[in-house]
């Protein structure tokens, strides 16, 4: 039974790794570098978003896409993405140290 227990949560663990894809999230991530930096790590004026949480990056991008926050630059460029790939882009940018 045990046996059977922690093949299931090794199966949950790989379907659940399966979700982010971290090449896909990477080659998203270059369109953001011209902007907030190499990473997200900005030393202009934009915001540094290297480290950010990922569900606040995640929601903060759709909230940009679908106009409920308007920003100078973002409202433009969140609507070039899908909803998947804006959740695979902010997986990217949560898994790098700030
Ligand atoms: C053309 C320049 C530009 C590009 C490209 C760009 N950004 Fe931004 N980003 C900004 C600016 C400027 C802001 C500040 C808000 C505003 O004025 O739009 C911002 C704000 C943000 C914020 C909010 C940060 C906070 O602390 O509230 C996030 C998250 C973000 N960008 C993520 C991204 C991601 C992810 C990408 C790539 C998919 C990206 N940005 C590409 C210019 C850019």
């Amino acid at each position: 039974m045990k046996k059977i227990a922690l093949a299931l949560v090794c199966l949950y663990g790989m379907s659940f790794a399966g979700d982010y894809d971290a090449t896909q999230g990477q080659m998203l991530a270059l369109s953001c570098a011209s902007c907030h930096g190499t990473d997200g790590k900005s030393t202009a004026v934009t915001p540094y978003i290297a480290g950010m949480g990922k569900t606040t990056m995640y929601k903060t991008l759709l909230d940009y896409k679908y106009g409920r926050k308007v920003g100078t630059m973002m409202s433009k460029h969140a609507k070039g993405f899908s909803d998947n790939e804006l959740e695979q882009v902010s997986y990217y940018f949560s898994k790098i140290k700030r």
